[in-house]
């Protein structure tokens, strides 16, 4: 399995497996089926409400793979609580807690990665981080790092001498692409973790309930016969999903793709036997749209 450094002792796989929109009745039966199809690396969160299953999952899947703890990349993410709202921040204290709780419903000893799931409320931010210092050192977390943050957020953390996020997952695909938050994250030494990879494909988050602020323009674009990935992906023989992936991968960034489609979750891995040409490369980073659409709200790492 390919692996990025995401510190000095920890090796964090480009493949995962999301878990978000995945049941917790539903999602023991895909995360096993990851695990069989290759996947070393999972993702879930403490806001999926689904880690009670994705720890059945992940012991159904070692055994059947033969594969110990120490070979599979787990994450969660704490859930700071937004008081817009009407929920409470959570604390320091209350922030080692919740990793506490996430590890019984995982049935694990630790996570390979703990992150704050977004940056919320600013008078907690530092607290919260503390909180995830705490237990690294605790051995619980084996490193720790942010989701949707944006650079302001990270230099709260950095003028306040705390230590820097080892990872910041972010929606990151052709169409929200946030070069200056990439270029600050690779200066930086941030691992960034790509989510939503497959935004521009027609069948992205389609049932109903599932969050979307994509446009009816992007709607339309992800139709076309003569849709710019579709035509590429003919070009490499892949599919569409495959050659979302493998732009990301060949950018540097860890992906987490999600289906509950056993076809789909197979060939979601096959994405290492294939290279997306300099020139196309370079036609993708021209197709910038800007912000993220996985979250209603917004794209989150713009919060104040
Ligand atoms: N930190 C955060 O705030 C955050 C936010 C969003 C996501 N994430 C993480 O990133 C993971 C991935 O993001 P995501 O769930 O937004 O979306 P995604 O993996 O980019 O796309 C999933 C959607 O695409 C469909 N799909 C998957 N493979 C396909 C294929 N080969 N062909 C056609 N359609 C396919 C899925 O449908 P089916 O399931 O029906 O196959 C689903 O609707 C999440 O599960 C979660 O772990 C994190």
């Amino acid at each position: 399995m390919k692996t990025r450094a995401l510190t000095a002792d920890v090796q964090i796989p480009y493949l995962g497996f999301g878990t978000y929109l995945i049941a917790d009745d539903a999602v023991a039966a895909a995360v096993e089926e990851a695990i069989r199809a290759g996947y070393r690396h999972i993702d879930t969160a403490e806001a999926y409400q689904n880690e009670s299953g994705v720890g059945a999952g992940i012991e159904a899947g070692l055994e059947a793979a033969g594969l110990a703890r120490r070979d599979l990349f787990v994450t969660t993410k704490l859930w700071p609580g937004n008081p817009a709202w009407g929920q409470p921040a959570k604390t320091t204290e209350s922030t080692v807690a919740a990793l506490g709780e996430s590890l019984v419903r995982l049935r694990l000893d630790y996570v390979d990665l703990y992150l704050i799931h977004a940056p919320f409320e600013r008078d907690q931010r530092l607290a919260q981080w503390r909180g995830l210092v705490e237990l690294r050192e605790q051995g619980k977390a084996r490193a720790i790092g942010v989701s949707n943050f944006g650079i302001k957020h990270i230099e709260e953390l950095k003028a306040a001498g705390l230590p820097t996020p080892a990872a910041n997952q972010i929606e990151l695909h052709p169409w929200s692409q946030k070069p200056e938050l990439a270029r600050y994250l690779d200066d930086s030494g941030i691992t960034p973790i790509a989510y939503s990879s497959l935004v521009p494909l027609a069948t992205w988050r389609t049932a109903a309930g599932q969050h979307s602020a994509k446009t009816d323009q992007m709607k339309a674009d992800g139709e076309r016969a003569d849709a710019p990935f579709r035509v590429m992906a003919r070009k490499y023989g892949v599919s569409e999903a495959q050659l979302l992936l493998r732009w990301a991968v060949q950018k540097g960034y860890p992906v987490l793709p999600k289906s509950t489609h056993p076809d789909r979750i197979r060939r979601n891995a096959d994405i290492f036997g294939f290279t997306v040409d300099d020139e196309d490369m370079a036609a993708i980073e021209r197709m910038d749209r800007g912000d993220g659409v996985a979250w209603a709200m917004g794209d989150p790492t713009k919060a104040p």
